[in-house]
C-alpha cells in the first residue's frame, strides 16, 4: 500500500506494508545516483537488522555503514547530534548521500536533524519501527533534540524522501511502547473524527492482539490525518496545532522528572495531558461527557489515568508540571495555547486560561 505526502515544495512516498525492507535499494536509487549510506539504527534492533540490510545493499552494490545509537529521550541530545555529523565528515559522505534512521520516535528525530543540518541537508529515508513513529513522528518533517531539559529546544523542518512502514516492526514492540503509540492514534481520531474514535473502540481487542489487516487499516488512516493535517499548515500556524493535542501539559508531565529517565512514556504523557484538557474543554464549552468519553477509551488499551508524584509530594508535583508548562514552543504573545475540544472531532485553539482552572485539571489526576 502506497501513501504519497504532499507538502508545500516536497512529495514523497509512504510505503506501508508487510517485509517490505528489501525494497530500500530501488527506492533509494529513484532519487540519488550515489550508492552511499549511513543507517541510524536503534542499538536494540541492529542484531536483528544490521545483516539483512547488508545483504539487500549488497546486492546493488551500496556502500553501507552504520551507526548504533541507544535509543530512549536521553539518545536525543547534542552529544549524539555530534557524533553522527562527525562520522559523516570523517568518511566522507555527500549531499547527495542517504541517511537512514531505523527506530522509533527518538532515533528518528535525532538522525533526521542531523540529516538536515550536515552540508545543510542532505537526503534523509526514515525507516520509523514503533508505532508512535509510524503514524506520528516520521511524518511532517519535525526533527529536533533536546537541550537543558527542554523537549525538543533545537529543532527544525526537514522532508525525508521516503518513509517505509513495516509491519513486522510492531509486532516485535513491547506492549509498553506499543500502548504508548496507541495514545498518539487515539490523539489523531479524537482531534478529526467521531466515526474513527468509534472504530478505535469497537476494534480494540484486534488492536491490541496486533491482528496484521486491522493494524495496516489503523496505520492507514491515521498517516492520512496526519499528512491532511500537515499539507494545510507544516508550520505549525493553525490546523497542524491540533496534532498537539494533549501536548501542551503532556510535554510538561514528561519533563516533570529528569527527561532522560523514563518515568514516562512520551505517548503515556499525552494521555494524561488529554485528560487534563478534557477538563478545561467540559468547563470552557460546556462540552458534556467528554472526559468520560477520553476515560472509556483510554481504558480499554490501558493508558494511563493518573500522574504519579514518584518521590514528590502533590503540590511538588504540580509546582513542577505548571512551571513546565511555560516552556511550551507553541506559546506566543497571547500566552499559552490550548487544544481544546468542543466534542470529538471539533478541535481549537483556547489561550489566556486562569491558572486556577489548568491546575485543577491537573491536581485531581496526581496520585
Ligand atoms: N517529530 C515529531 O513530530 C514527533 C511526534 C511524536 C513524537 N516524537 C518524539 O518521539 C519520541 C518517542 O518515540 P518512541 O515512542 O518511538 O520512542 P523510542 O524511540 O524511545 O522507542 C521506544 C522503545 O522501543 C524500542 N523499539 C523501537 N522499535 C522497536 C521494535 N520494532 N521492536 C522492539 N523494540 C523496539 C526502542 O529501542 C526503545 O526502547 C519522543 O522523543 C518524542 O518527542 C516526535
Amino acid at each position: 500500500m502506497n501513501l504519497k505526502a504532499r507538502i508545500n515544495n516536497f512529495t514523497y512516498p509512504i510505503k506501508i506494508g508487510t517485509n517490505i525492507l528489501n525494497t530500500l535499494p530501488k527506492e533509494i536509487l529513484k532519487f540519488t545516483k550515489s550508492r552511499k549510506v549511513l543507517i541510524i539504527i536503534d542499538k536494540n534492533l541492529s542484531k536483528k537488522y544490521e545483516k539483512l540490510l547488508k545483504k539487500y545493499f549488497g546486492k546493488y552494490d551500496f556502500e553501507c555503514s552504520f551507526l548504533q545509537i541507544s535509543a530512549g529521550k536521553k539518545c536525543k541530545d547534542i552529544k549524539n547530534l555530534l557524533r553522527i555529523v562527525d562520522f559523516l565528515e570523517k568518511n566522507k559522505f555527500s549531499k547527495d548521500s542517504t541517511l537512514i534512521v531505523l527506530g522509533g520516535g527518538t532515533i528518528g528525530d535525532l538522525g533526521g536533524f542531523a540529516a538536515s543540518v550536515y552540508y545543510r541537508g542532505m537526503n534523509l529515508v526514515s525507516i520509523p519501527t514503533t508505532l508512535t513513529a509510524q503514524i506520528d513522528s516520521s511524518i511532517g518533517g519535525k526533527v529536533a533534540v533536546n537541550f537543558n531539559n527542554n523537549v525538543n529546544a533545537i529543532g527544525n523542518y526537514y522532508h525525508p524522501k521516503l518513509i517505509l512502514c513495516d509491519y513486522k516492526f510492531i509486532k516485535t514492540l513491547p506492549n509498553r511502547d506499543f500502548t504508548s503509540g496507541i495514545s498518539e492514534v487515539i490523539k489523531s481520531v479524537l482531534i478529526t473524527s467521531k466515526k474513527d474514535t468509534k472504530f478505535m473502540s469497537q476494534n480494540y481487542k484486534k488492536i491490541l492482539k496486533r491482528d496484521k489487516q486491522i493494524i495496516l487499516q489503523m496505520l492507514k488512516k491515521i498517516i492520512n490525518i496526519k499528512i491532511n493535517l500537515v499539507k494545510r499548515d507544516e508550520r505549525e500556524k493553525n490546523v497542524r496545532m491540533f496534532l498537539n493535542y494533549g501536548h501542551t501539559i503532556g510535554q510538561a508531565i514528561e519533563s516533570s522528572l529528569n527527561l532522560k529517565s523514563e518515568h514516562y512514556r512520551h505517548g503515556e504523557a499525552v494521555a494524561l495531558g488529554m485528560l487534563c484538557v478534557a477538563y478545561m474543554a467540559e468547563k470552557y464549552f460546556k462540552a458534556k461527557n467528554l472526559y468520560s468519553d477520553h476515560i472509556k477509551i483510554f481504558k480499554k488499551y490501558h493508558l494511563p489515568l493518573n500522574i504519579k508524584k514518584f518521590s514528590k509530594t502533590k503540590k511538588q508535583m504540580l509546582n513542577i508540571i505548571y512551571k513546565n508548562i511555560f516552556k511550551d514552543k507553541k506559546k506566543n504573545h497571547t500566552g499559552i495555547r490550548f487544544v481544546l475540544l468542543n466534542g470529538i472531532g471539533k478541535p481549537s485553539i483556547v489561550s489566556n486560561f486562569n491558572e486556577r482552572l489548568i491546575k485543577e485539571s491537573i491536581v485531581r489526576l496526581i496520585r
